[in-house]
């Protein structure tokens, strides 16, 4: 294994936009699908790799809410690698709670299939007390449904007499979305080649550094992130000069 370069300043919570698995799969005449399957290999080396850096948050963005118009093979297939991945976590517990991973599913996880559902549950709960690297995988996830839910959550307690509008803050809003008490991420990633966010921790995203690579997903490695985690590092010793 490659050594780790020194950084002088790390990211405490790095967002990944998994983007470029159709593309890359086109490029080698593959279906769609085969992008999908390596793009679930890349998502496991980085997180391992998150861990070995001493991450403490990495938020990947699986499925989002626009994802289910896609042909339902592929969302078919989707939902195949996200059971896969949580078989192996339910299989590597012992493993993952010696690396202290904490794992938990950000998104409106009620559309998903049942066994999904339930196993994803399962998981969370378990590895609820694991505090070196946590992994949110964002399923069925959108940026602005998350804060219409959080918005409906004060209106509720608006109408309950418990909060009155003024009184709602930033912090208030903060403890609201589904990474209530975690650092907003400090970076975020994105391959593929496109410049936006599409929907991606809108609410979290306002001072994030925003990372660009025109590497597909599938061909992102560790070496790739480490030239992100570099120009992080960059941009942030800036601020200790004058
Ligand atoms: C975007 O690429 C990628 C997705 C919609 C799916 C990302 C999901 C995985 C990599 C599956 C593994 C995840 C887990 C948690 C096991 P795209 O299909 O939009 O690519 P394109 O823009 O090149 O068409």
């Amino acid at each position: 294994m490659a050594d780790i370069p020194h950084f002088t300043v790390l990211p405490r919570h790095i967002g990944i936009i998994m983007d470029g698995n159709g593309r890359w799969a086109k490029m080698r005449g593959l279906p769609r699908t085969e992008g999908h399957r390596k793009g679930a290999e890349v998502f496991r080396d980085i997180t391992t790799y998150c861990c070995e850096l001493g991450i403490e948050v990495v938020t990947f963005y699986a499925f989002s809410t626009e994802n289910w118009r896609r042909p339902p093979e592929e969302v078919g297939v989707l939902m195949n690698l996200f059971r896969d991945f949580l078989a192996e976590t339910q299989r590597r517990e012992q493993e993952n709670e010696k690396m202290g991973f904490r794992i938990r599913f950000i998104g409106d996880m009620n559309r998903l299939p049942e066994d999904i559902r339930s196993l994803a549950a399962v998981l969370e709960a378990r590895s609820s007390s694991q505090t070196h690297t946590t992994v949110n995988v964002a399923v069925n996830y959108g940026g602005r449904q998350e804060i219409v839910r959080a918005a409906r959550a004060f209106a509720e307690k608006v109408k309950a007499g418990e909060l009155t509008p003024d009184e709602i803050s930033e912090e208030d809003f903060s403890a609201e979305i589904y990474t209530a008490f975690q650092p907003d991420p400090d970076m975020i990633i994105r391959p593929g080649g496109e410049f936006r966010l599409s929907n991606f921790m809108t609410w979290q995203s306002a001072y994030s550094e925003l990372y660009f690579t025109d590497v597909y997903w599938p061909d992102f490695t560790r070496e790739e992130l480490n030239k992100a985690l570099t120009e992080f590092d960059r941009r942030n010793r800036r601020f200790g000069g004058i």
